[in-house]
């Protein structure tokens, strides 16, 4: 995932500072980096593809001295990593670094290249820059022209941008999911996408709002709002250790990598809706009409956590493509001689791209002729080179052993090629098209509301946090969160949890349900919604205590349950996301109340390489 640096300052030391910077950053993961440096009256950038290594070659070969400067390391989304979409990106005397997606990027390149505007990259950013340019060849200032090319932008956005035009200062602005962080030192200012990029050089430090712009200077900084006005923010003192600073000020990577969901999820949505052509563009991935209705099944097959995305996947691809679909243990898979052949396509699913388990599943699949559609977190892992096709998660490292952001990433990604085969079926009107569009466009915004309850969770965990079993229930769509929630408890808080299908209670676990029997319920509303409550009135006619998910509005879940976490409704298939928020922070606060190694659980690996 993308990350920021920038430096005003008087003495020589940008490029010291920004190469420190982007080291900071480089636990985030990325592809390519760049720094920018005012040299004189001309700003020098200089790229390379790859790890920091490469470019500090590059700047021993070519080195810069100034005392203003950008820096930016990339985790591609737009455009292939590659030199030539590295940033920082220039356009006439201003340069930019940025993180967030640009979604109106196409008809701002067809109006850009109108005006004769030269794009150079693949990428969105580059447009930013121009749109800034063409403001500042007009005799604007550099944060004014900024503020105006940003009112252009529909998006996220955390941006930095210089100018020879100005320079003497820097610009920020922030918009969306993406944080930026402004700091004050002696005669020196700098910008940090993450508070450990500047950490060692100030303490003070402001995290801009969305809708903040900031001018940086040796005199200090100055936040405005869209208009120019001056906005008071109050800066904060940090005070971690360097340790913490690299889980961003959170208490372990998994509550950070909770935390991250919305980013995560925007960066997997990436530009692949195309909203005014009522299309999905997953990255080239070709499916023609004649292939897809001639796809006899498709088999999900992934372990873990994985496996109930995989699980959340086949409502989706059955009900929406028409398709009919099978999830399986990849471990189980190949054992159990699957059916397969070249009308059939299997789909891995992994965060790492090297489960052993998940890749002997794609083996098999490609042995009997499928065509395997993976879909992985890992750029240059093993299932992705064997796949035909990856499409890709950007959830960014995932560093907790307890995946959480991967998952909502796969059911992202899930979604996006449900939504692609139904159209190319021809299986939606524009109506429904645009509807599911609108509804995934607003995931990352509620996903980041969802996070709000993380206190009214941590309270309940407090209650409950002795227990020594757990039952988590749900139907339907619902039914793969529980199972998921139940794994998140089991596996870091070493709780004993199992995940049912609501409806399946009565055949066998109510015999273990008493007052010491907590029971998560995942009650939001939707077609089972009344068989639900019937379920869990069961639980509560044998002195069960019931902790209910639901959606807002559900006022009459409140008699039927001792806790209730209300949720947002985004309809049929996407609330599944909004609902696994709740069951993640529960995990993680009971885990942390019974003093548990949450990031590195007993006996567990990231990365299970081994049958
Ligand atoms: O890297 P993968 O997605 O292939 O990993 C699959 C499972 O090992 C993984 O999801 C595991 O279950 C996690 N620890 C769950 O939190």
């Amino acid at each position: 995932m993308c990350g920021i640096v920038g430096y005003v300052g008087r003495e020589h030391r940008a490029m010291d500072v920004l190469l420190d910077g982007l080291r900071r950053l480089e636990y985030r993961g990325y592809d390519s980096a760049g720094v920018a440096i005012l040299e004189g009256e001309k700003i020098e950038v200089r790229r390379a593809k790859g790890k920091l290594i490469n470019l500090e070659g590059v700047l021993r070969d070519k080195p810069l001295q100034g005392s203003v400067g950008l820096g930016h390391t990339r985790w591609a989304t737009h455009g292939k990593p590659s030199e030539r979409n590295a940033h920082p990106h220039r356009a006439g005397s201003v340069v930019i670094v940025h993180n967030g997606i640009i979604e109106n990027y196409r008809e701002l390149r067809e109006e850009l290249e109108a005006a004769g505007c030269v794009v150079a990259s693949d990428t969105d950013t580059e447009l930013i820059a121009h749109l800034i340019n063409l403001g500042v060849r007009e005799g604007k200032e550099l944060l004014t022209a900024v503020r105006e090319a940003c009112a252009r932008l529909i998006g996220s956005f955390a941006l930095g941008a210089m100018s020879e035009t100005d320079p003497n200062h820097l610009v920020a602005a922030k918009h969306g999911g993406s944080p930026i962080i402004v700091g004050q030192g002696e005669k020196q200012a700098f910008l940090g996408s993450d508070i450990p990029a500047i950490l060692p050089y100030t303490r003070e430090m402001i995290s801009l709002y969305d809708g903040d712009f900031a001018l940086l200077s040796e005199e200090g900084v100055q936040v405005v709002d869209a208009e120019g006005r001056p906005v008071d923010r109050e800066p904060m003192t940090i005070q971690w250790d360097p340790v913490s600073a690299e889980r961003g000020g959170y208490d372990h990577f998994m509550q950070k990598e909770i935390f991250e969901q919305p980013r995560a999820i925007t960066d997997t949505i990436g530009t692949r809706v195309i909203e005014s052509a009522l299309d999905l563009d997953l990255d080239g991935i070709e499916f023609t009409r004649e292939q897809a209705d001639a796809l006899r099944s498709i088999s999900l097959v992934a372990c873990g956590t994985s496996s109930y995305a995989c699980m959340v996947g086949k409502y989706m691809i059955e009900q929406i493509a028409g398709i009919r679909c099978e999830v399986d243990l990849a471990s189980e898979f190949r054992y159990r001689q699957p059916i397969l052949g070249p009308d059939c396509m299997v789909m891995p699913v992994s965060q790492s791209g090297e489960t052993a388990d998940t890749l002997g599943a794609l083996r098999e699949g490609r042995a009997k002729g499928a065509r395997i559609l993976s879909v992985c977190n890992s750029r240059e892992s093993t299932i992705a080179r064997e796949s035909d096709d990856v499409l890709y998660t950007h959830a960014g490292p995932e560093i907790g052993v307890a995946s959480t952001k991967a998952f909502v990433t796969q059911v992202v990604a899930l979604y996006l090629i449900a939504l692609k085969l139904a159209i190319v079926r021809g299986r939606l009107s524009k109506d429904e098209i645009q509807a599911r569009l609108s509804e995934l466009m607003r995931l990352p915004r509620l996903v980041e509301e969802t996070l709000q309850i993380d206190q009214h969770v941590q309270k309940i965990a407090r209650r409950y946090f002795k227990a020594e079993d757990f039952l988590f229930l749900g139907r339907g769509i619902m039914y793969p969160v529980a199972m998921e929630g139940a794994l998140k408890l089991k596996e870091i808080s070493y709780i004993h949890a199992e995940g049912y299908a609501a409806g399946e209670m009565k055949h066998g676990p109510i015999a273990l349900i008493d007052e010491n029997m907590p029971v998560v319920v995942i009650a939001t509303q939707g077609a089972l919604h009344e068989k639900l409550i019937s379920n869990l009135q069961q639980v509560r006619a044998r002195d069960g205590h019931v902790i209910a998910i639901a959606t807002e509005g559900d006022e009459k879940i409140a008699e039927e349950a001792n806790e209730v976490i209300y949720i947002k409704d985004l309809g049929d298939f996407l609330t599944s996301i909004l609902a696994t928020i709740p069951v993640q922070l529960f995990a993680y606060h009971v885990a942390t109340l019974r003093g548990t190694d949450v990031d590195q659980p007993r006996n567990l690996a990231k990365s299970v390489t081994v049958e």
